[in-house]
């Protein structure tokens, strides 16, 4: 498995506090079946500004030695979770290669909990407009999305990617983010799940059991889809393999009412 997302990198953001910590998470992702693991510290958001982004990559090569040491198998690579803000586009001119996942087009857009800013699909034309293919982040976690799927739903039909988190799949993130992910699987609005681990503790970097749990959904070949399939496709910079045609939410809606009628005549007959 590859795992897209997580705060593997000591001490950049609310992720690993330290090496050793990191050491640590990654065995937890090896005993998991984790080949690979996209380290994405946050970029933009609150107090995660990086003033010199090389350190992304000085910390990486230093968690890889780390690891040979430790013979934990575990291959690193640089990307970012990108918070969305309105100056993204210069952002990108400027630091294109920090931001996308592994050098590829595909760039991790992250989106505050609460609320969906309105200049959302036209600053996802521009993102494409410059070649880069975003794929929203743990979009169940956002509480405009769980409640109205179809929001997410005209995000992927413009084109988007969404990743969900390994961990809403058990409930961790609160019932609201567990009905949303099991929801837009049923829609077909997931094309990625990935850890989102932050810790050796409470957000591991695991994603089996979710898998597990996708499957029910989905079918087995789906569900590895998620987790190894699309995620080596970001990877090597190519169109992912698995791309359902996603379902409206609006017109799964319409038929269960137009089905209500019917039920109710039978009743009274
Ligand atoms: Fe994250």
């Amino acid at each position: 498995m590859i795992d897209l997302h997580c705060h593997i990198l000591p001490g950049l953001d609310d992720g690993a506090q330290n090496l050793e910590e990191a050491v640590e998470m990654a065995g937890i992702a090896e005993r998991d079946g984790i080949e690979k693991i996209v380290a994405t510290p946050h970029f933009f958001r609150n107090n995660f500004v990086h003033e010199d982004l090389s350190i992304i990559k000085e910390r990486r090569r230093e968690l890889s030695r780390a690891l040979e040491a430790k013979n934990i198998q575990v291959e690193i690579l640089c990307g970012a979770e990108v918070h969305i803000s309105h100056n993204l586009i210069d952002e990108i001119r400027k630091n294109r290669s920090y931001l996308v996942l592994n050098q590829s087009s595909y760039m991790f857009v992250e989106f505050p909990s609460e609320h969906v800013f309105s200049g959302v699909k036209e600053l996802f034309f521009e993102l494409m407009s410059e070649g880069i293919m975003p794929i929203i982040a743990h979009p169940e976690r956002n509480s405009v999305f769980a409640r109205n799927p179809s929001f997410l739903y005209e995000l992927v039909q413009m084109g988007a990617l969404t990743q969900a988190n390994s961990g809403s799949f058990s409930g961790i993130y609160g019932s609201e983010a567990e009905e949303a992910v099991f929801r837009f699987l049923e829609l077909n609005l997931i094309h990625f799940i990935g850890s989102d681990g932050h810790n050796r503790r409470s957000l591991v970097p695991r994603l089996s059991e979710a898998v597990k749990r996708a499957e029910i959904v989905l079918g087995k070949k789906e569900a590895k889809a998620l987790v190894a399939d699309n995620p080596r496709a970001v990877l090597e910079d190519r169109e992912i393999p698995y791309l359902p045609e996603p379902v409206n939410p609006n017109e799964i809606q319409k038929k269960i009412k137009m089905k209500i009628p019917f039920f109710k005549v039978r009743s009274e007959e």
